[in-house]
C-alpha cells in the first residue's frame, strides 16, 4: 500500500517520465528509430535490484534495452566500490567508451555505491567528461527528472543526496528475469564492520513494510515467478527500525503461504543477529531453501573485534551447529577477509580452521582492501602484500578441496534443479540451481528456462555438478 506522501512522489517521478517519452516520440516521429539503453552492473544484488528499477525508468520514458556491444544512446552504470579493484574496473570500463560517447554522441550516467563518495564524483567531474549524468543510492527516483533537465539544458547533471530518505514504493522495474526475482526488504546497514564502506554509501537500515512485501510476492507469483530471494545486508534486523522484534521469521511464514512460490532464499544473514526463531523458521518453512549464506570475515577473535564483527569465533561455531542440527541437510557458504591490518600467521590458521571446522559448500573470499573514511582504513598494514598471496591461495586451496570432498556425494543422486537457461561454462548445456545453491550444468531435452526439472549427477566438482535430466 502506498502511503500518502508515497503517492506524490509517484506522481512526481510519472510527470518526469512523461516529458521525457514525449522527447522520445518526437525523435521516433522524425527518424523513425527508437532510442537504446545498455546497462553496466557491478557489486551486490542490491546494485542488480537498483538496476532494475533503473531499467523499468528507461523502459517506462521510451527507451528499448540492449546487450553486449550492441550501440546503445544512454550507457547506464550501476557501480561498486567495496573494494578498490572494483573501482579501477569501473574507471576502466568508463574510460574505454570515450570512442563510442565522442563518435556515435553515446552518453553515460553514472549512479551507484561510487557515487555517494566525493571525491568519485570529483574525479568524473575533472577526468571522465563523458559521464553526463551522476546520481547516487538515494536518489534513483530523480533519474527521470536528471535525465530530462540534461536532454533539454545540454549541461552534465550531478545531483547526489547525502542521506537516505524513507522508502519510495511501487517505482518503476523491468526485472531481468521472470522465474526467479530480488526482493528487497531492507535497505542500509547500521553494522559499521571497520573494514568497510556499505553503511557509508547505503545509509541507515530502513526496512520495507511486511504488507508491502507480501503484496509484491504475491504480484510475483501470479506472474509466474517460482524463486524469491529477500535482499538485506543484514535480513536479520529487518523490522527492528518498525519497533518489531523477530519480524524476519514471521516474514518467512507469511510468504510461506503464498501460492505459486517454490523457493524462498535470503541474504545476508549477520552472525550476531541470527536469531533461534529464524533457525526455526528455516526447520519449519517447507519453501525456504537449504542454504544459509552466513559470513564469518576471520577465524581470530582478535580479528574479529578489530572488525567490530561484535561475535565470537566460538558463538560463530555454536550457530553452524544449531543450524545443522535443525537443518540436516543445509548448504553452508560464506564471506572471508585475509590480510586484515596486522593479522598473524596465528589469525590466520584461525580462518582456516573454522574453514575445515564448518565445511562450506561454497566461499567468497576476497583480500582486504582499504576503503576511504573507513576505520581500518587507518590502521596500519603490517602484513606484507606478498604473505597475504600467499595466504590468499592457502585458504582456496583448502576451501577448494574441502567443497570438492562435500559436492562427490551428489554423484549417482538425482537433484531437482530450477533452470536457468544455456550454461556459461558450456554453451550446450542448461544450467540452473538446487535448492541448496549448486550450480548445475546439463544435458536435457524440451527443458525451458523457468522449468523445474530432475537431473541425475554424473560428475561433481567444487564449483558446478554436471548431469542429465528429464521432467
Ligand atoms: N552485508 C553483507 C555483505 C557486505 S559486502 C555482509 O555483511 O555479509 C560483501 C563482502 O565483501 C563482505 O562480506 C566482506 O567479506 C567483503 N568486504 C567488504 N569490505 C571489504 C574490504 N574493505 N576489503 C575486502 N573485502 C571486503
Ligand atoms: Fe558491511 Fe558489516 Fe554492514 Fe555487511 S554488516 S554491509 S560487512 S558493515
Ligand atoms: Fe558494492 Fe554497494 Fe553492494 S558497495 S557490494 S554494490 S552495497
Amino acid at each position: 500500500m502506498s502511503t500518502k506522501s508515497n503517492l506524490n512522489d509517484n506522481l512526481i517521478i510519472s510527470e518526469w517520465t512523461e516529458h521525457v517519452r514525449n522527447l522520445n516520440t518526437e525523435y521516433t516521429l522524425e527518424t523513425g528509430k527508437i532510442k537504446k539503453f545498455k546497462l553496466d552492473v557491478f557489486g551486490c544484488q542490491m546494485n542488480e535490484r537498483d538496476a532494475e528499477t533503473i531499467a523499468g525508468m528507461l523502459t517506462d520514458m521510451g527507451y528499448e534495452e540492449v546487450y553486449g556491444d550492441d550501440f546503445a544512446d544512454i550507457i547506464v552504470f550501476v557501480t561498486c566500490c567495496v573494494r578498490e579493484n572494483a573501482e579501477e574496473k569501473i574507471y576502466g570500463h568508463i574510460g574505454a567508451l570515450s570512442k563510442v560517447c565522442e563518435e556515435k554522441g553515446s552518453i553515460i550516467v553514472a549512479s551507484g555505491c561510487m557515487m555517494q563518495q566525493p571525491h568519485v564524483v570529483e574525479k568524473i567531474k575533472q577526468s571522465y567528461k563523458n559521464v553526463k549524468i551522476v546520481f547516487g543510492t538515494h536518489n534513483v527516483h530523480m533519474f527521470p527528472e536528471l535525465l530530462y533537465r540534461y536532454l533539454t539544458k545540454g549541461k552534465r547533471v550531478f545531483e547526489v543526496w547525502e542521506k537516505e530518505q524513507r522508502i519510495i514504493e511501487e517505482l518503476p522495474i523491468k526485472r531481468a528475469e521472470k522465474h526467479k526475482a530480488w526482493v528487497n526488504i531492507i535497505l542500509g546497514c547500521n553494522n559499521f564492520c571497520t573494514y568497510c564502506i556499505v553503511p557509508h554509501v547505503r545509509g541507515r537500515e530502513r526496512s520495507r513494510k511486511m504488507e508491502d512485501i507480501l503484496s509484491e510476492v504475491r504480484a510475483l507469483a501470479e506472474d509466474g515467478c517460482k524463486e524469491i530471494t529477500l535482499l538485506g545486508q543484514n535480513v536479520n534486523s529487518y523490522g527492528n527500525d518498525l519497533g518489531e522484534k523477530d519480524l524476519f521469521a514471521k516474514l518467512l511464514y507469511a510468504i510461506e503461504e503464498i501460492d505459486g512460490i517454490h523457493r524462498v532464499r535470503f541474504m545476508t544473514s549477520h552472525p550476531k543477529d541470527l536469531s533461534d526463531s529464524l533457525i526455526d523458521a528455516m526447520k519449519n518453512c517447507s519453501k525456504v531453501c537449504n542454504h544459509l549464506h552466513l559470513p564469518f570475515q576471520a577465524g581470530s577473535n582478535r580479528i574479529l573485534k578489530l572488525m567490530n564483527r561484535k561475535y565470537t569465533r566460538e558463538h560463530y561455531l555454536e550457530l553452524i551447529g544449531k543450524i545443522k542440527a535443525a537443518v540436516p541437510d543445509i548448504a553452508l557458504s560464506t564471506d572471508i577477509i585475509v590480510g586484515f591490518p596486522g593479522e598473524t600467521e596465528e589469525d590466520f590458521e584461525q580462518t582456516l580452521d573454522i574453514v575445515e571446522k564448518v565445511g562450506f559448500d561454497s566461499a567468497f573470499m576476497f583480500i582486504y582492501s582499504p576503503r576511504k573514511g573507513t576505520p581500518a582504513a587507518k590502521l596500519e598494514q603490517t602484513t606484507p602484500s606478498e604473505v597475504i598471496s600467499q595466504r590468499f591461495k592457502r585458504l582456496a586451496d583448502l576451501q577448494t578441496e574441502i567443497a570438492t570432498k562435500l559436492a562427490k556425494r551428489f554423484e549417482g543422486k538425482t537433484v531437482e534443479v530450477l533452470v536457468d537457461g544455456p550454461s556459461k561454462q558450456n554453451p550446450e548445456m542448461l544450467s540452473g540451481r538446487t535448492r541448496d545453491n549448486r550450480l548445475v550444468n546439463f544435458k536435457a531435452e524440451g527443458v525451458e528456462k523457468g522449468e523445474f526439472v530432475i537431473v541425475e549427477i554424473v560428475r561433481a566438482g567444487a564449483f558446478w555438478l554436471e548431469g542429465r535430466g528429464g521432467k
